[in-house]
């Protein structure tokens, strides 16, 4: 991995670096999380066992709490870690079993990799922070095999418009719109659930590359 590509990392990926990479699982995951993001650190692990396998890829790692924590469940064949900014790549990579991860820095926008050569994609809690959801979700179904599959959660926009970070960051999208943009990308989304009854629910829509 290229050590300087700090020119080459959007805004909105410069924050997951040094002190606030240690912190993410304690301040992130479990203070903010319920607050921001509508969902408790136990469901998005939960998320993460259900939906992640042992060949997957992730883009948007952050401090990779999720995939450590599978770790102890799951013997990697093939797990992919792609973050734009090359501090969080390092930090969770060293996290996980050294050695038994692909690491590529890039924004999901830019994927270096080729085509259909994934066969699984987990996105979470990424969507508000990408200006433009077409260029990246067609970006990801160049590199999805056919037949496989983007899983995107996201919380919800219902929700995150009554806190104080809305209108000060990130871009809250309806899901349906985010669903008919991962249509018009190419996907077929084939189920859409909530990880509790709750109205403010967090998302998770699962869409297969046709
Ligand atoms: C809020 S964290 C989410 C971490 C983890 N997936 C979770 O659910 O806790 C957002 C992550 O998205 C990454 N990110 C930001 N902009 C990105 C982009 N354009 N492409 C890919 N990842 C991006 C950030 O570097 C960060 O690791």
């Amino acid at each position: 991995m290229p050590t300087d590509l700090t020119s080459t990392i959007p805004r909105s990926a410069t924050a997951y670096s040094g002190l606030n990479l240690r912190l993410y699982d304690a301040f992130v995951l479990h203070f903010t999380s319920p607050r921001a993001w509508g969902c408790s650190l136990s469901d998005l692990t939960e998320m993460y066992r259900r939906h992640g396998t042992d060949d997957h890829a992730e883009i948007g790692v952050g401090s990779g709490h999720f995939v450590t924590e599978q770790t102890r469940h799951i013997d990697w064949t093939a797990l992919s870690l792609i973050d734009p900014n090359p501090d969080a790549l390092r930090f969770v990579s060293r996290r996980v079993s050294p050695g038994r991860v692909a690491v590529e820095c890039a924004s999901v926008e830019h994927l270096p990799l080729n085509d259909s050569s994934l066969d699984r994609v987990l996105t979470s809690n990424t969507v508000y922070y990408i200006g433009d959801l077409a260029i990246a979700f067609a970006e990801v179904h160049r590199v999805v095999k056919p037949g496989g599959t983007l899983v995107v959660g996201v919380g919800d926009p219902g929700f995150m418009a009554r806190l104080p970070i809305a209108g000060h960051g990130p871009i809250l999208r309806p899901i349906a719109d985010i669903a008919a943009t991962l249509g018009g990308a190419g996907f077929t989304v084939t189920s859409h659930a909530r990880l509790d009854e709750t109205a403010d629910a967090f998302h998770v829509i699962t869409a297969t590359r046709g």
